[in-house]
Order: C-alpha cells, then structure tokens, then sequence
C-alpha cells in the first residue's frame, strides 16, 4: 500500500543542508499497524507528511496503492488526502469555538455529504470514541484525551482506510495514552492500516511492528525478508500483465476510485 523507494527530502538553511529523508526505503501493507519510532529531529513529521501526500519527495520515488505519487492528478491528491487518510496529531488540531460535534462534521461539510448522512457518521464517530454524550462541549471543556477522542471520531467520520497519527499520546499521560492505542487498536481490527509516529519506545512497541528512524535514515526490516517488494508494487497492470496477482483487482478499482 505504502511503498517508499529510497525518497529523500532535503531542506537548504542558508548554507546549510539538512536531509530530513535520506534514502527511506519503507514497505507498509493495506491492514498492518505500524509504528515509526525515532527521536526529535530524526524526520518523523516529514516521513508522515509524504505518505499523507501533504508534501512531496525530492528524490527518490512513493507507490500509493501501486501507483507512484507523481501519477496521481492534484485533484486525485485532494480526494486521497480527503477520503482514504484520516490525519491526527499531537497537540490534536480542532477548532477551538466549535463543539467536539461540529468540529467532527465539518470536514464532511467539505465533501459535500448530505446532512442525514453526516449526523449519522458524527453519531457513529463519537460513539466508537465513547464521547457522544460530551457532543455539545467545546475543546476547552474537555481533558487533553477527550480532545484526542474528539479528532479521532473527526479523522474516523470520512471513512478512511489509512490512519496517519503523529505524536497522538504526545501530550498526554499514559493512561490517557493507553485509552487511545485502544482505539487505535480496535480501528486496525476493522481492518483499517495504521501509521503511528512515536518517540515512546512504550507507544511503538503497542503496534504490531516498529520502524525504526535516525538522522534521516530509515530502517524498515521486513524490507530484508522479501526481495524488493517495491518492484511487483510499482508495476503498473499494463506493465506487467503476465504477472496479475490476486490483489491486482482491488489496487485497481482503488486506482479508479482515486480518479473518479
Ligand atoms: N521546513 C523546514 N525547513 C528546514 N528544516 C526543516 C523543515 N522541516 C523540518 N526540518 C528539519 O528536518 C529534520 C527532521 O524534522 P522532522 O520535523 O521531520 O523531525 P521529527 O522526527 O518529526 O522531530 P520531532 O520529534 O521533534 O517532531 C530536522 O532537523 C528539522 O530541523
Ligand atoms: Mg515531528
């Protein structure tokens, strides 16, 4: 699903360079849970903002669903970022004026869905984050966890498929931070592929594998049990048409959901 071939990304300050990416070579499939270990300043944020297409690689090339990024129309982008990705953050990213309810509608606004559809999915987010009855509170009403609960439920409300969180129990003590691997946990056993950025050795061993980052440099290990996996990924069916695997099928109807 994830598939990085040795991207870099280069920042210039002043004579400076930093290579925030420096050749990262990662393998995530569709349904796995992941976590990204690593300290500060070892590029976390900007891995996480590559894979969810909110910035691009200088070098070096990213598969998403089979297909490199540089394919991808920016309105496909768009749509990708909108519908398949549910970001979540560390310092959680809600509007502050707003109850947990209309800040868990209103990216749905954005997508034009209909309003019975919309007070459906709002209901069913907050449900699953146990937060329904907290609806009507604004941010500042509730504790840092409740908070996190409230962009979770608003990540949840547009049915992605891939979670991104970056620092989610970042602020927030371990039991409150436990409360929400839970979650985490039971939106992977829905089958949905998860993505969690953690500098807590106790956060990343919770996923079912750890990759681990430094200065830059990435160190996936699954990489080493199969042969460049990014080789069969990157074929497109037309490339390769002796080669149709099972999962050909759903990369390509995904593929023709992107576009549409
Ligand atoms: N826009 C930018 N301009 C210049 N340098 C940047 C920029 N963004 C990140 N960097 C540098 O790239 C490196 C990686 O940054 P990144 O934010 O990805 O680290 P991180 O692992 O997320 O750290 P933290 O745990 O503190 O959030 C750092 O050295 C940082 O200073
Ligand atoms: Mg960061």
């Amino acid at each position: 699903m994830i598939v990085f071939n040795e991207v870099s990304k280069i920042y210039h300050m002043g004579d400076e360079v930093v290579k925030a990416l420096d050749k990262a070579s990662i393998h995530i499939r569709q349904g796995e849970f992941v976590s990204i270990i690593g300290p500060s300043g070892s590029g976390k944020s900007t891995l996480m903002n590559i894979v969810g297409c909110l910035d691009t690689a200088d070098e070096g090339e990213y598969f998403l669903d089979g297909l490199s990024i540089k394919k991808y129309s920016e309105k496909s982008l768009a749509m990708i970022r909108n519908k398949k990705i549910g970001f979540i953050f560390q310092n959680f990213n809600l509007i502050m004026t707003m109850t947990a309810e209309e800040n868990v509608e209103l990216p749905l606004i954005y997508q034009g869905i209909s309003m019975n559809e919309r007070k459906a999915r709002v209901k069913e987010a907050l449900e699953m984050v146990d937060l329904y009855s907290r609806r009507k509170h604004t941010p500042n009403q509730m504790s840092g966890g409740q908070q996190q609960r409230v962009a979770i439920a608003r990540a949840m409300a547009s049915k992605p498929s891939l979670f991104l969180a970056d620092e989610p129990t970042g602020n927030l003590d371990q039991a409150t931070g436990k409360q929400i691997m839970d979650i985490f946990r039971s939106l992977h056993e829905q089958g949905n592929t998860i993505v969690l950025i953690t500098h807590d050795e106790n956060v990343a061993k919770q996923a079912d594998r750890s990759i681990k980052i430094m200065d830059g440099k990435v160190y996936d290990e699954s990489l080493k049990e199969e042969k460049a996996p990014e080789e069969s990924e990157a074929a497109t069916p037309s490339e390769k048409p002796e080669e149709k695997k099972p999962e050909e099928e759903t990369r390509q109807s995904r593929k023709e959901g992107a576009e549409a």
